[in-house]
């Protein structure tokens, strides 16, 4: 079966890493199409805009895509893309994973879990927020509802069903914001009786914030909202090595993206140096996504073997090779298991 994938090659070092992830992918014969769409700057250029119908219609019909980082131009009136998308495309679960890898500068060797966070409401609803005229009073609206909380303890449960995970940390501040992170709280106190063969815990985020940096191999899957999933999935990618290893895939009912963490990397940018695989392990989440899991699997193994040999790895991970010599020495791998 063949599967069309809309690929934004993003702007900065993103051409560079989505070159390298693609041809990447041609390796593990995943029977992958691709519909090259433009977002970002690449696209204000070209076509005067930074998000384009033509790539909203190319992500709404093949409802799966690759993104390489993209810039949003600082300065009033744009809104950033992946907001946009996010919004669009209703792309409520966040999946971060963090996986510890070798020759990193990880603190830990044993890390392995999945941070799914919601990423529709919350702290982050732009209405609600206001400022005094005098300047002297914020105000922000932190917005939780009964639905959007099903909908994400009730993925991130089936995610640890499929993937065979043991445990799942619902996390929150429910002793302080009664309202807000009490109806998450207690909605996915309820969802969890449907799970039994998985355990179940709970964690009040900052004590969670501890638990991670001393004890990270505690935890397998954790959900929670979107602030905190946004910090504590920043606080895991720094305990797995950093952004050149951290990918991330927003999942909604229409569509599915899959991305790298980091931006676009301006400093290091046409230098052919950047680190391919966060967008790689990105690309990794969507096999997986469609259907594919074998193949992912391999993609991991392949990156973890050529990061142990540390053949031809990029400078971030103490090599001397580029973002092509690395996606080589990858495909060798891919190739031979
Ligand atoms: P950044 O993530 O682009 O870079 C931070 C540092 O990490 C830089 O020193 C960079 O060289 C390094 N780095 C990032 N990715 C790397 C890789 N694959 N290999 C090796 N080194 C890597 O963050 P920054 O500089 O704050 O943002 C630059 C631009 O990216 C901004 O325009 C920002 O808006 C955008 N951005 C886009 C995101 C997205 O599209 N998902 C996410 C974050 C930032
Ligand atoms: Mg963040």
């Amino acid at each position: 079966m063949t599967h069309t994938i809309a690929v934004i090659r993003g702007d900065g070092i993103g051409p560079e890493i989505s070159d390298a992830s693609l041809r990447v992918l041609d390796a593990l014969d995943a029977g992958l199409n691709y519909d090259f769409v433009d977002a970002g700057m690449t696209a204000l250029e070209k076509h005067g805009e930074l998000l384009p119908a033509a790539t909203m219609a190319a992500i709404g019909k093949h409802r799966v895509a690759l993104k390489g980082p993209l810039t949003t131009p600082v300065g009033e009136g744009f809104t950033s893309i992946n907001v946009e998308l996010r919004k669009r495309f209703d792309l409520y679960a966040n999946l971060r994973p963090a996986i510890t890898f070798p020759n990193t500068k990880a603190r830990y060797d044993n890390i392995d879990l999945i941070t799914v966070r919601e990423n529709t409401e919350g702290a982050y609803g732009s209405e609600g927020q206001t400022l005094s005229p005098d300047g002297q009073q914020a105000q922000s609206l932190i917005r939780v509802s009964r639905r959007g909380s099903e909908r994400i303890v009730r993925y991130a449960y089936d995610m640890a069903r499929r993937l065979g995970r043991k445990k799942v940390t619902i996390v929150h501040k429910a002793n302080i914001m009664k309202t807000t992170s009490g109806l998450f709280l207690s909605v996915a106190r309820d969802i969890a009786k449907d799970y039994p063969e998985i355990t179940s815990n709970e964690m009040i985020v900052d004590n969670c914030c501890m638990q991670l940096v001393m004890r990270p191999e505690q935890f397998d899957v954790i959900v929670t909202t979107n602030l905190f999933g946004d910090i504590i999935s920043d606080l895991c990618a720094g305990l797995v090595g950093g952004l050149g290893l951290a990918p991330g895939a927003n999942i909604g009912t229409d569509a599915a993206i899959f991305e790298a963490v980091h931006g676009s990397a301006p400093d290091i940018a046409g230098k052919g140096i950047a680190n391919p695989c966060a967008l790689l392990l990105g690309a990794g989440q969507m096999l997986e996504h469609i259907g594919m899991p074998d193949k992912a699997t391999r993609l991991r193994q392949a990156i973890r073997d050529t990061m142990a040999a540390r053949d031809r790895v990029t400078p971030d991970l103490g090599g001397t090779g580029s973002t092509s010599t690395f996606a080589d020495a990858i495909i060798e791998r891919v190739k031979n298991s």
